[in-house]
């Protein structure tokens, strides 16, 4: 399996570069080109493509030949970069390629979540300031899914918690509304956010599928186990 992914060089998508190797599929990683050095540790077992993830040539030569991609959305400044990022992989991915974009609970696929009202809060002053100083616009990675939902691409669009760093605690745990009891905790190690993506690519029952995922060993998680047996999926 080739897989490219797009936003390689952060948090997320480095983990992701680890996982993918640890499969022995080829990697291509599109990360800035200010940022190629942070993948230093993979030379030699990646193909690095320099360029903005919303740049669609950058774009269209990542992804040639790719069964699979793994995008992280991100709404940096306010020039539509998450959703010139979503278009470009949506443009150029091959036909019936897997395609797995991460983001936050706070993007919605039926509007059927349920969030507390501390949530909507943190997220309308997140949204907010992140206008204000024009270094982040939350508003165009609604709009980056919203046409990744309405494509017609084998997409997944993974929801992660709060994250936090720490060693693996194995495969999250997912339902397809924030507000189900199992992810009451809303927390998720960083390095398993990503290997839920990893994972996505090889699961066609996430095929239009948008799972928000809590950690499996977090208290949610634990307790609807214990309810329901194991909680390898919502
Ligand atoms: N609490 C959370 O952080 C949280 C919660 C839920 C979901 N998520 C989701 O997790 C994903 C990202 O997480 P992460 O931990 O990997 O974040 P990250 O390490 O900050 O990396 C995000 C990406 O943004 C790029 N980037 C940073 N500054 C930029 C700029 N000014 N212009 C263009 N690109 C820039 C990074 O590239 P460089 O390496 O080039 O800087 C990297 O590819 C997103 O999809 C986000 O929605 C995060």
């Amino acid at each position: 399996m080739k897989v490219c992914i797009v936003g390689a060089s952060g948090k997320l998508g480095k983990y992701m570069v680890k996982h993918a190797l640890d499969r022995d599929y080829e990697v291509a990683g599109v990360c800035r080109g200010q940022s190629v050095a942070k993948l230093d540790a993979f030379k030699g077992r990646i193909t690095v493509i320099p360029g903005a993830t919303n740049d669609s040539e950058v774009i269209r030569k990542a992804v040639a030949g790719c069964d699979g991609v793994l995008t992280v959305l991100v709404p940096w400044g306010v020039h539509g970069y998450s959703s010139g990022t979503a278009q470009a992989v949506l443009d150029h991915a091959s036909p019936g390629a897997r395609l797995v974009f991460s983001c936050g609970w706070h993007i919605t696929l039926d509007g059927q979540d349920a969030y507390s009202r501390k949530f909507k809060w943190t997220v309308g002053a997140a949204g907010w300031l992140g206008r204000l100083l024009r270094a982040v616009d939350i508003n165009d990675q609604v709009e980056a899914c919203r046409r990744v939902f309405a494509s017609d691409t084998r997409w997944t669009v993974v929801r992660g918690s709060d994250l936090e760093k720490g060693e693996s605690q194995g495969l999250p745990v997912w339902s397809p509304h924030v507000g189900d009891p199992i992810l009451k905790s809303n927390i998720t190690r960083r390095v398993d956010f990503a290997l839920f993506m990893v994972e996505a690519l090889e699961n066609d029952e996430l095929i239009h599928e948008a799972p928000a995922i809590v950690g499996c060993r977090t208290p949610s998680a634990v307790a609807h186990a214990a309810t329901v047996g194991p909680a390898t999926d919502h």
